[in-house]
């Protein structure tokens, strides 16, 4: 089988402070896999690191075979990689439609609207949003915008980060039953970083926990799950 994602002993961090220490995490096309872990673990800034975002001491991230150390964002997120950030993902000032559009940022402009159709399909309730302001919508329709934002330029790979932190129970089901579907109808590549950490894992492929900015657990994700120590110590899961 195929990896879209290879990282390797990867140390990284912002200038001189160092927040991960020798990861080493694979993605295998076509599936989901799940980074869990406290807060201040080093989630956000392993995505970053793909995205190429951070200070990169040592290692390698191989993206569907091609080294993408060293390599600028911009260039990364068009070799195929999207990335919707944990925070501040969407412009409140700007309607749904122009969200859409710049989540096409440099697609040609006869393809944009394609897209926007496609996404749409894939958030039918966007359709009914398409000329509001996104500082206008609720908090879990904002999330979706941000979704089918990360998806308008056709990604390989779709990072999320804490996609589904702060939504009501019922919207955290429906949007992991939207990362399912992305999977299996588009075939996509997704790396999902959650704080909902049992509903993760309960999606996911593979899983791989993070604690200091070291990996802890790579493995099934049900294991993970129902691991004794684990799950309660780090995750907040009681049975
Ligand atoms: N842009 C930044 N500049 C400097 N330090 C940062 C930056 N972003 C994060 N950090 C630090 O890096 C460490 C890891 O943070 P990170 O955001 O990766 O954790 P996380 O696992 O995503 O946590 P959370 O679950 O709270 O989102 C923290 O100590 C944090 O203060
Ligand atoms: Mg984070």
């Amino acid at each position: 089988m195929s990896k879209t994602l290879v990282v390797k002993d990867l140390s990284a961090g912002y200038g001189p402070l160092k927040v991960l220490f020798d990861v080493n995490m694979e993605v295998e096309e076509g599936s989901i896999t799940v980074v869990v872990g406290p807060n201040g673990a080093g989630k956000t800034t392993l995505l970053n690191s793909i995205a190429g975002l951070t200070t990169i001491y040592k290692g390698s991230i191989k993206f569907n075979g091609q080294e993408i150390v060293g390599v600028p964002p911009h260039k990364i997120a068009q070799m195929g990689i999207s990335y919707l950030l944990q925070m501040k993902n969407v412009v409140a000032s700007l309607t749904v439609r122009d969200n859409l559009v710049l989540g096409a940022y440099l697609l040609p402009k006869d393809e944009v609207e394609t897209r926007i159709e496609e996404v749409v399909q894939l958030f039918p309730r966007l359709k009914e949003f398409m000329d509001r302001k996104a500082g206008t919508l609720s908090g879990g329709e904002r999330r979706m915008l941000a979704i089918a934002m990360a998806l308008m330029r056709r990604p390989k790979l779709l990072m999320l980060d804490e996609m589904s932190t702060d939504l009501a129970p019922l919207l955290v089901k429906m949007m992991m039953r939207k990362v399912v579907e992305l999977r299996d109808e588009l075939g996509l590549t997704i790396l999902l970083v959650e704080q909902n950490a049992k509903q993760a894992l309960e999606i996911g492929d593979y899983a791989y926990l993070l604690v200091s900015g070291e990996i802890r657990y790579s493995g099934d994700p049900k294991e993970l799950l129902e691991h004794p120590e684990f799950s309660r110590l780090y995750l907040g899961i009681t049975r």
